[in-house]
């Protein structure tokens, strides 16, 4: 029987952005997100954990480490790396939390691995805050 090993792959990009939603006034968007409301923004370096399913067989296919690589820098770091969050496409109408960010980081790379095999995504935003997104099942 195959043992299902995981590997999580470690990323890294800077970006600013700022807690905020049209939906709201701005006193109600002050009174939820605080200072990461303020109107000038601020920024993270964001690390980004991708894990992996492999198996330890010795004849099963092995996730390719180095196009895993290619694939998470052309795709997220690529994309995020020095820019403000809020000003993506992907973040027009979603807040830039870490929730949404580890979500949209899973939406943008689960389609381009082999079915099954992304397990989890994790966003460290802070010292202290720590979000996972392992997909909908
Ligand atoms: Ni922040």
């Amino acid at each position: 029987m195959a043992t299902q090993v995981m590997m999580t792959q470690v990323y890294y990009f800077s970006a600013a952005h700022r807690l905020h939603t049209e939906e709201l006034s701005a006193e109600v968007n002050q009174k939820i997100f605080g200072k990461c409301n303020n109107p000038h923004g601020h920024g993270h370096n964001y690390t980004v954990l991708v894990t992996v399913s492999n198996e330890a067989e010795p004849h099963n296919v092995m996730i390719d480490r180095e196009a895993l690589d290619q694939l998470v820098r052309a795709r997220i770091v690529d994309r995020f790396d020095h820019q403000h969050l809020n000003h993506d496409p992907a973040f027009q109408n979603v807040v830039t939390t870490g929730e949404n960010l580890a979500k949209l980081i899973w939406d943008l790379l689960v389609k381009e691995i082999p079915d099954g095999q992304l397990q989890k995504i994790g966003v460290i935003e802070t010292r202290d805050n720590y979000f996972e997104y392992t997909g909908n099942r």
